[in-house]
């Protein structure tokens, strides 16, 4: 029982409509007194109602039952996902080994595991950083998270979601974002998946101001895709599945509620390619910023300071001169947790691989490896360096990431960690 893609809408928070039958969306109003096909009209607002316009998101969905339609809620037992992080956080580096597939059948939800977080859904601020290793698809429920919106960055294995306003296909080197409350399943098409999901309890993501680079480049608006409408009409014994308020709870169902037929509106899945990301860098000398790579951010209440930021660090050519070209040594007063979708990253030789992590948090040092500062500072700067076939990124935060006891306590956690430093040789010659 699967829901096949429609195809695709071009841009971001654009004011979409879609409708799988002619004639389902209302024209000049959104609730008429009968909906067209014999449909409910709702509203799913993303934004508070009085939100200024320019921020302002909600869809208008016609849909076969209304979502209010299904049992009671009970507790739902998933120890491994929660947003229940440590108050005593070591500022240590630290990093992980990718999480190992699961032995037992385990489908997306049962599959997730938190590594970090701060803030969380009562705050209204912050983010839970989450893996997730699974081997099954959801079967007979669906699942909606009611603490924040989801960004699924898949290292192995694609994802097809389906959601109540549509089908989203994504691969590894592609991102999948599901707003806050929209409900979905997800399949597997390649048996096996794994990879990372920020939790989003702040201020939506979106597109970063350009200032200077002007009116193109990084991520291209036309680039993001929102589904078309897509739905089944399927009655039986299913489960709703919720995260609310840092906890995971079920309710029977006795429908699909993937029954949206059309919907109009500005809040609603999307997807992008880390590929089509347009890179911006040094063409002269020195490093910008890192946050030249931003892909997503989520602002906070403080002009320029994200409550989290998306950034990748894609493929590359670094040809600036008398420059030490990989990332320089840096201690930021921002959080960092990092994980690697594909290929090698440029600042550590070896021990960070595609389905790993790391934490580097506020004011902690960190930056090259002893191979890898031995070998850029003696490079030959005549020639660029191509850097291809890499995809990492960041979750960058303003608020100190903390992991979760089960992150700490996890064997694959590489405990030794910050010995990559170790190597780093004195080479100060004092003038005589
Ligand atoms: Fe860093």
């Amino acid at each position: 029982m699967t829901i096949a893609s429609t195809g695709y809408q071009s841009g971001f928070g654009n004011e979409f409509a879609t409708e799988a039958f002619a004639g389902t969306l209302p024209v000049g109003q959104n609730s008429p007194q009968k909906v067209a096909h014999g449909l409910y009209a709702e509203q799913l607002s993303g934004t508070a109602f009085t939100a200024p316009r320019r921020e302002n998101r909600r869809s208008w969905l016609y849909r076969i039952r209304p979502a209010a339609i299904h049992g009671a809620f009970q507790a739902y037992a998933q120890p491994r996902f929660h947003n229940v992080f440590e108050d005593v956080v070591a500022p240590d580096q630290m990093r992980w080994s990718p999480l190992p597939l699961p032995e037992a059948p385990a489908d997306f939800v049962d599959g997730l595991f938190t590594m970090a977080g701060n803030g969380g859904p009562a705050a209204q601020g912050g983010v839970g950083i989450h893996l997730y290793a699974a081997n099954r698809d959801m079967q007979g429920r669906f699942f909606y998270d009611a603490d924040g919106e989801l960004l699924l960055v898949p290292q192995q294995g694609r994802l097809h979601i389906e959601t109540e306003l549509g089908v989203l296909d994504v691969e590894p080197q592609e991102i999948a974002v599901i707003p806050r409350g929209v409900r979905f399943r997800v399949a597997l098409p390649d048996g096996a998946a794994r990879g990372y999901v920020c939790e989003n309890f702040g201020a939506l993501m979106r597109l970063p101001d350009l200032g200077p680079i002007g009116s193109n480049g990084l991520a291209n608006p036309r680039d993001f895709l929102t589904p078309n409408a897509a739905f089944e009409d399927v009655e039986g014994e299913f489960e709703l599945i919720a995260k609310f308020q840092g906890r995971l709870w079920r309710a029977p169902i006795g429908h699909s509620p993937l029954d949206v037929v059309g919907w109009h509106g500005n809040y609603a899945p999307y997807k992008y390619d880390l590929r089509r990301f347009n890179t911006i860098g040094s063409i002269s000398f020195d490093h910008p910023d890192p946050s030249i790579f931003t892909v997503l951010t989520s602002p906070s209440d403080t002009p320029g300071t994200a409550n989290m930021d998306f950034v990748i660090f894609g493929p590359r050519i670094l040809a600036m001169q008398h420059t030490f070209r990989p990332p320089w040594f840096h201690r930021n007063v921002a959080s960092e947790f990092m994980g690697l979708v594909h290929g090698a990253y440029d600042a550590k030789a070896e021990g960070f691989v595609p389905g790993g992590c790391s934490l580097h948090n506020c004011m902690s040092g960190h930056g090259p490896d002893a191979a890898t500062f031995e070998k850029a500072s003696n490079a030959d700067l005549s020639k660029p360096d191509v850097i291809a076939d890499t995809m990492a990124f960041m979750f960058e935060t303003r608020a100190v990431i903390r992991p979760t006891r089960q992150a700490l306590e996890a064997p694959h956690r590489q405990r030794d960690y910050q010995a990559c430093w170790a190597g780093l040789q004195k080479h100060f010659q004092p003038p005589r």
